[in-house]
């Protein structure tokens, strides 16, 4: 089953031009520019009155929900939240008919995330699940819902769900703008942009001997940060917990300017800085923040846009990744930061499928 591919984290990694064009699939409604889905059990009516949305989830499902907070915010202007779901369920956390209430699992059995959708129903309000095992307890609970289609992931870092969890995010932002205020062209833009990553992510996993070429760097330290703004501050935050979790390298997630508050102080020639940094909105104080990790003789990593010579002479190694629509932009991002923490795993001997301490679903609290 493995086929060329020494791990089941790689396989999947490598599946996800096809996992991203099955999480699409049948999905599209070109001629409105919108999207749709079979298992949300929610009329246009219903998701017109729709006030506030509100994640629950762990781990990577969490990241996947923080992304989902910029993408309703950014094209159905609605308020989000992300929720732990661990502490939401006991936090009392205000919900009202207004709100849309998601979980987010990629095993459908997480104990915390089932808790959080027992919670939200004992208390009367409909529940969502954005799941990828079918039939799961959780997809079998909620009120309604999306399938990711991803298939079956077996490496217990979570890579091919959280992508496919990201288009689904975004398709569901989609539809809800488009109920609302969303243009129609930036509806066909965003529509086309999706289309366009299965190509794109075989883009990126083409440069897999760059990131190889990284992981030997990265490799003696024994701490990371991982910084990126905006939508690619989750997306550093999971590069920091794929490094975490597969190749017991502490790493850190946090937003690029917050590095100057506190975290900067762990700086030195041993500790490398990841920045995730395409081109894009506030691109010119992300490269002033690098040169602020440079002046301190920090190692300094980078995936940039393809091109962007700049980034790449500030930088030790930068990463590219294809010029794409801002809000896909992060989708391809997060994959040379899944290949760089399987690199650096396999270099260090780890167990990669297994890491210890962990599960594939966590279903104690
Ligand atoms: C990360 C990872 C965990 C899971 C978390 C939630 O690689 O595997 O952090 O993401 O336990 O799992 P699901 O999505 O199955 O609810």
């Amino acid at each position: 089953e493995l086929g060329r591919f020494e791990h089941y984290m790689r396989k999947e990694i490598h599946e996800q031009p096809n996992t991203v064009r099955d999480a699409l699939r049948g999905r599209l409604r070109l001629a409105e520019a919108s999207a749709q889905f079979g298992g949300l059990n929610l009329t246009a009516r219903q998701l017109r009155r729709v006030r506030r949305v509100v994640f629950a989830a762990c781990g990577t499902s969490w990241h996947a929900a923080l992304l989902g907070e910029h993408y309703i915010e950014k094209l159905a202007h609605l308020p989000a939240e992300v929720e732990y779901a661990s502490e939401f369920r006991y936090r009392n956390a205000p919900l009202d008919d207004q709100t849309l209430f998601f979980v987010l699992s990629q095993s459908g059995e997480t104990a915390d995330t089932l808790g959080a959708l027992r919670e939200a129903r004992r208390r009367g309000f409909p529940t969502l699940a954005i799941v990828n095992t079918v039939g799961s307890t959780i997809a079998r609970e909620a009120d309604g819902g999306v399938y990711l289609h991803a298939g079956p992931e077996i490496g217990v870092a979570s890579t091919k769900a959280f992508t496919s969890q990201l288009v689904v995010l975004a398709l569901l932002a989609l539809h809800l703008g488009r109920l609302r205020h969303l243009s129609y062209d930036e509806g066909r833009r965003l529509i086309a942009a999706l289309e366009e990553l299965p190509d794109q992510i075989e883009r990126v996993l083409a440069i897999e001997p760059q990131v190889e070429e990284a992981a030997h760097r990265m490799v003696q330290a024994t701490s990371a940060l991982y910084l990126g703004r905006d939508l690619n501050f989750p997306i550093a935050l999971e590069g920091a917990l794929k490094l975490k979790e597969i190749s017991y390298l502490h790493a850190e997630g946090y937003p690029t300017a917050e590095m100057k508050h506190g975290p900067i102080a762990l700086i030195d020639p041993a500790t490398p800085s990841v920045f995730v940094a395409p081109r894009g909105g506030l691109h010119a104080k992300t490269l002033g923040n690098i040169e602020e990790v440079r002046a301190r003789k920090g190692p300094v990593l980078a995936v940039g846009t393809q091109g962007d010579d700049q980034l790449a002479r500030l930088v030790d190694q930068m990463l590219p990744i294809p010029e794409a629509h801002p809000l896909t932009q992060p989708i391809l991002a997060c994959v040379p930061l899944q290949l760089l923490a399987y690199h650096v795993a396999r270099l260090k001997g780890c167990d990669i499928d297994k890491p210890r301490n962990l599960a594939k679903s966590v279903t104690v609290e």
